[in-house]
């Protein structure tokens, strides 16, 4: 076989069969496919699509390129959530342990912000002492230990994905549903888990801008999971705001620590509950006990101090702040009717919390903070939203990215409901 053939089947629209597909996968891995030969082939597939078929295919091969993680040694099932990332979306801070001290085993492979979007690696490296990079073996401690354990993939698993993400990144082949739900998948197929619950963010802060192309996504992802033995459901979720009221890596553990002690944002504690059910019900956990329960009575807690001491991290040290702060107040009276997400993903971006090269470093106290979430009563002059920045140079840019991204009006405007819909297999 060779790499010319399958870009022209590609380029030419037709079907890649398993074989053409196998091989070409571990050609790439091995380095006998040269990265301009297979970046012809994601922009023919972004192009011309792939079927179902030509998707599982492409997944399980992906899967095939390396190790694949085997967590029957535990007493309780594993659950999982991948969210396809958002501003403000520190979801997995509360939920892994919450789910932990629900019953079931949370094994997370994580990654790092790149973009506007941040990750959760970088939020939870913001805690002092906190290790990302663990062997096999320590996660199964930490698991046993915390019951949830959030931490970097390693080399070994599915490193096909890992080459052809850092090659999509750079040749415009990015946003193609094949490709995305066949990179998402194989990494969370190859971490082990027994279940899986996926979070689609829609709108302007997410991937996915409109709800047919997000279900799409979803649709394609839960079949992939299915067929592969991992009992998956999607939702559908909002993104054309900020999730809670931080954005930024300590400033979203500051509000995640407020969420496990009880308190904290409607939007992120209605949004953790839900994502707990659903992946206790997924996992077929029996007579769990209630997430919104496990909030209050502070065993949620618990799990996170346990998770966060198991990787090196000190749960009560004090959270890295950045030294400038500016107040960007209302400029009238009325109704935060738009707060975009993407406005301030990239303004928090800009103000350090992201990076714009994988080697770059986070600032880990930048960020926004929120005092209003649309649909919220504002007076003139009051504080709108609080910027955190280590050097005050970066606020001028930060102020250009949310030019335009709010608005207060006479009246509230239609958003997108939290829970958008949900999606189940067949
Ligand atoms: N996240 C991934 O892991 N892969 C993609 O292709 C897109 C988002």
């Amino acid at each position: 076989m060779d790499a010319i053939e399958v870009i022209r089947a590609k380029r030419d629209r037709g079907e890649l069969s398993t074989a053409q597909i196998d091989w070409v996968i571990a050609a790439y891995t091995r380095g006998d496919v040269a990265d301009e030969q297979m970046s012809a082939l994601a922009m023919a597939i972004l192009l011309n699509g792939m079927n179902r078929r030509e998707i599982a295919d492409w997944t399980q091969a992906m899967i095939r390129s390396g190790e694949r993680m085997d967590w029957s040694a535990l007493d309780r099932p594993t659950a999982d959530k991948h969210s396809t990332g958002g501003v403000g979306d520190k979801i997995t801070l509360p939920l892994a342990p919450l789910v932990a001290a629900c019953g079931a085993y949370v094994p997370q492979l994580s990654g790092r912000g790149l973009g506007h979007t941040g990750g959760t690696l970088d939020k939870l490296e913001s805690v002092p002492g906190w290790r990302a990079s663990l062997s096999n073996d320590e996660m199964l401690d930490v698991l046993r230990t915390a019951g949830a354990v959030v931490c970097a993939a390693g080399s070994g698993l599915a490193p096909a994905d890992k080459k052809l993400y850092a090659l999509r990144d750079v040749t415009g082949t990015v946003e193609s549903i094949p490709l995305i739900a066949s990179s998402i998948m194989s990494k969370k197929i190859a971490e082990g888990t027994g279940s899986l619950v996926l979070d689609v963010k829609v709108g302007s802060g997410a991937f996915m801008k409109d709800v047919t192309t997000a279900r799409e996504l979803a649709e394609t992802m839960v079949a992939l999971g299915t067929d592969a033995g991992v009992r998956t459901v999607a939702l559908l979720t909002a993104m054309d705001r900020p999730l809670g009221r931080a954005v930024g890596n300590a400033l979203e553990v500051e509000e995640s620590v407020e969420v496990l002690a009880g308190g904290g944002p409607e939007d992120v504690v209605e949004l953790t509950v839900r994502l707990a059910r659903e992946m206790l019900e997924a996992a077929g956990v029996s007579g769990a006990k209630d997430p919104a329960k496990a909030l209050q009575d502070g065993s949620a807690m618990d799990a996170w101090r346990r998770m966060i001491a198991a990787q090196g991290g000190d749960p009560d040290a004090a959270l890295p702040r950045a030294a400038e702060t500016l107040t960007v107040e209302a400029p009238a009276s009325g109704v935060l009717s738009r707060l975009d997400a993407y406005a301030v993903g990239l303004a928090a971006w800009r103000l350090g919390a992201g990076r714009a090269r994988k080697e770059d470093p986070v600032s880990f106290g930048a960020g926004v903070t929120l005092h209003a979430k649309p649909g919220d009563p504002v007076r003139a002059g009051q504080p709108l939203l609080t910027l955190h920045a280590d050097e005050t140079s970066r606020f001028e840019r930060a102020l250009e990215a949310l030019d335009g991204g709010y608005a207060v009006s006479d009246a509230a405007a239609d958003h997108l409901p939290l829970v958008i819909d949900r999606v189940t297999a067949g």
